[in-house]
């Protein structure tokens, strides 16, 4: 297979914050295509992460796409000042909101390209009225609030059949939670083509350049 078509995406969740500087630089040298920020707000998710502060740290040290994924209740609260610190793509929770095309609509008017995440337990028939206006939809394979969980692989149905209904290539379909060398290649048969992964890289004995370089290797 090819190793061009997929995005591998680092989420820092598990990263050593003691040198957060040294973290990213070594990420941006991993062959890593974009960066994946987890962001909690003890509200949607019981854990509170990280939020604006990190994420303009973060911007000031890579040049990669950063994906904002938003683990919080009011998402549209955000937009504005992500978008300012130059956020690349702005993922929420279907499960956050009653009317994404409120949140959508706002994203439209910002250059943030704009991912749906969807829980594990929650039905893709309410993503679908939104596919013609987003840019990827992110399945969760774990219960979102912390990383180094196990993946959960019953989600594959899911992705299979938003994949059939996805022919033309119009959104890009990712994973989140549990991805690593041994757990890429089945999401990947499904239709999946992005792939987060946290402790999969940053906790390898490989190291971040050797752990990236596996797990593309393992589709
Ligand atoms: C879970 C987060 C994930 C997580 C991934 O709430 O959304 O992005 O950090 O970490 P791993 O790859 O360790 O499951
Ligand atoms: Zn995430």
């Amino acid at each position: 297979m090819p190793d061009k078509d997929i995005i591998i995406s680092a989420s820092i969740l598990s990263s050593n914050f003691k040198n957060l500087e040294k973290e990213i630089k070594s990420l941006n040298f991993s062959g890593i295509d974009e960066f994946h920020i987890d962001i909690m707000d003890g509200h949607f998710v019981e854990n509170i992460s990280f939020g604006q502060p990190l994420l303009r740290t973060i911007r000031s040290l890579t040049s990669l796409p950063i994906e904002a994924h938003l683990m919080v209740n009011n998402p549209a609260n955000h937009i504005n000042s992500l978008f300012e610190i130059g956020v690349d793509i702005f993922t929420f929770h279907i499960e956050s909101l009653d009317n994404p095309k409120d949140v959508i609509e706002m994203l439209s008017k910002t250059k943030m390209k704009k991912g749906i995440a969807i829980n594990p337990d929650t039905e893709i028939s309410k993503i679908l009225p939104f596919l013609d206006i987003i840019d990827r939809v992110l399945f969760m394979t774990v219960y979102p609030g912390e990383g180094g969980q196990s993946y959960l692989s019953f989600v594959e149905e899911k992705i299979e059949k938003l994949a059939k209904i996805n022919k033309s290539n119009d959104f890009l379909i990712g994973v989140d939670g549990g991805i690593k060398s041994e757990t890429i290649k089945s999401p990947y048969d499904c239709g999946a083509r992005m792939f987060v992964s946290g402790t999969g890289i940053l906790n390898n004995d490989l190291g971040y350049l050797g752990a990236v370089n596996q797990i593309r290797k393992s589709i």
